[in-house]
């Protein structure tokens, strides 16, 4: 009896408490509003949705009745009383609310929907602020700004820093790549930028790699041609009654 009692209050506070659901959604996408329990259509006087109180759809007598402004934008279910929105552009951010009105019942709020569309997140523009290298260390400054915010970055060839905390910027280095990213609560975007040609150690590096490649090949042309020469001299120093030299491998395969 006690436990039945409960039960009942229980469920009649969670059908009377409004919760605003809040949705964040990206400009152009669709989203489904439903509503909570369901509807007697016995017993049904009127069911609207609408957006700031604007009337969106009305049901009533069995019939649907969409304001000119919605005309295919929206479609209204009506075994579920559901509504779909088709194709979010940024001015249909609102406050959504589904009210059914039964015989012998006050009106009542069944859904309650906060709806923020938001547009993609835009790709950040990264730019140098500042670059420098000694021998062994460089120091790139980078600014990332994506719309009204921007972040400052300090690279060296292996980590990257950020000047100040940013919800909607980060700043990350893979390899040889910083990345900022430009993110909202629906999207994100990334602009990229090459470490390397920023920092003379890195080309410096390769400059040394490069020498070394070249003295290296020199090295072994200069070693084989002497060592064809003097296999040569010592075949022409004992089959020197031939009179016949044969001259083998050029270098030409360097
Ligand atoms: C909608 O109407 C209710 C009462 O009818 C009012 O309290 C509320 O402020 C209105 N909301 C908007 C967005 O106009
Ligand atoms: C509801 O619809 C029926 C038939 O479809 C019609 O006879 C009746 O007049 C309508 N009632 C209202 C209030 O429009
Ligand atoms: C909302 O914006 C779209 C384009 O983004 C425009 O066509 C439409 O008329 C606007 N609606 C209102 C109510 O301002
Ligand atoms: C800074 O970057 C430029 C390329 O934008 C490069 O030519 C220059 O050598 C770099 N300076 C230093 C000190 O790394
Ligand atoms: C890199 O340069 C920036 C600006 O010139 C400076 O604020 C930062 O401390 C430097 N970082 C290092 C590691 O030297
Ligand atoms: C970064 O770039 C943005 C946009 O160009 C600018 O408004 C901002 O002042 C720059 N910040 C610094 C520290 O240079
Ligand atoms: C940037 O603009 C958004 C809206 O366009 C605003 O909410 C935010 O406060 C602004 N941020 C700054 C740092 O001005
Ligand atoms: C960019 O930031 C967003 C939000 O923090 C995250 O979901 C996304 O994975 C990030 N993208 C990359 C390439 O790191
Ligand atoms: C980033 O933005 C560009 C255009 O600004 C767009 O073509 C690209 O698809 C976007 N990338 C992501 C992951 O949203």
């Amino acid at each position: 009896m006690c436990v039945k009692w409960t039960c009942c209050f229980l469920f009649a506070v969670l059908l009377t408490v409004s919760t605003c659901e809040v949705l964040k959604v990206r400009e152009g996408e669709s989203v489904t509003l439903n509503i909570r329990g369901h509807v007697d259509k016995n017993n049904l006087i009127a069911f609207e949705w609408s957006v700031n109180n604007m009337t969106i759809a009305d049901y009533r007598n069995r019939t649907i009745y969409i304001d000119p402004h919605f005309k295919g934008r929206v479609e209204f279910d009506e075994d579920t009383f559901s509504l779909g929105l088709g194709n979010l552009m940024k001015n249909d951010s609102g406050h959504y609310t589904a009210v059914r009105n039964v015989y012998g019942k006050p009106k009542e709020m069944v859904a309650d929907y906060s709806i923020s569309v938001l547009e993609h997140a835009a790709a950040p523009t990264l730019t140098v602020v500042s670059n420098w290298s000694s021998s062994d260390s460089c120091n790139v400054t980078l600014n990332c700004t994506g719309l009204n915010v921007s972040l400052i970055s300090s690279c060296d060839g292996t980590f990257c820093s950020q000047e100040g905390r940013n919800r909607f910027l980060s700043i990350s280095l893979n390899h040889a790549t910083v990345s900022c990213n430009h993110s909202n609560p629906v999207s994100w975007n990334q602009t990229l930028i090459e470490l390397e040609p920023l920092c003379q150690l890195s080309r410096k590096r390769q400059t040394r790699r490069w020498t070394i490649e070249v003295i290296f090949g020199i090295v072994a042309c200069v070693g084989l041609i002497s060592a064809v020469m003097i296999v040569a001299a010592i075949y022409w120093w004992h089959k020197s009654r031939d009179h016949n030299i044969q001259v083998g491998h050029t270098c030409s395969a360097l």
